[in-house]
């Protein structure tokens, strides 16, 4: 077994993991994270997806030992105090999730989108949401989220990485 330390949504936590467990069954069972999904487990549907030191990473596609001294947000830490984030609350507006299976994953991915280009186009929120799978929206109103929740946080000044 390997002791490994996390932030993990602003708190400090260890671990003892097997060498071979990958980082998505460390944050759903030691760390009893389970709004991380488990999809397909070879990297191609985003269900997973978690921010490591800031970037959305597939989280079945890391071992939890590489993850030593990261940084972890999972969708437990999207929310703040004062509710949802403006991500999270344009999903909900727009429509942007029906069995809600690839939305953890989904909101991650448009956070990191939003941190790093507060105003993308709608080119860049396909691209940036292509390594998502979703099998009951079409994406239609995915895009049309994260493009509102743009809209608003640009409106507000908040940048993405902070709940209100
Ligand atoms: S479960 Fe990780 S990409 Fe599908
Ligand atoms: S809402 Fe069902 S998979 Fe996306």
């Amino acid at each position: 077994m390997n002791s490994i330390r996390l932030t993990v949504n602003g708190r400090e936590r260890e671990i003892e993991v097997e060498a071979c467990k990958l980082l998505v069954h460390a944050v759903r069972e030691d760390l009893g994270l389970t709004g991380t999904h488990v999809g397909c487990l070879t990297g191609d549907c985003g269900a997973c997806t978690v921010l490591v030191d800031g970037a959305s990473v597939k989280s079945c596609s890391v071992l939890a030992v590489q993850a030593d001294g990261a940084e972890i947000t999972t969708i437990e830490g999207v929310a703040g105090d004062g509710g949802l984030h403006p991500v999270q609350q344009a999903f909900w507006d727009e429509f942007g999730f029906q069995c809600g299976y690839c939305l953890p994953g989904m909101l991650l991915t448009a956070r990191e989108l939003l941190d790093r280009t507060p105003d993308p186009d709608d080119d860049a929120i396909v691209q940036a949401i292509n390594g998502n799978l979703c099998r009951c929206t079409g994406y239609g109103s995915i895009v049309r989220a994260i493009r509102c929740a743009a809209t608003r946080m640009a409106a507000s000044g908040e940048p993405a990485g902070e709940a209100s």
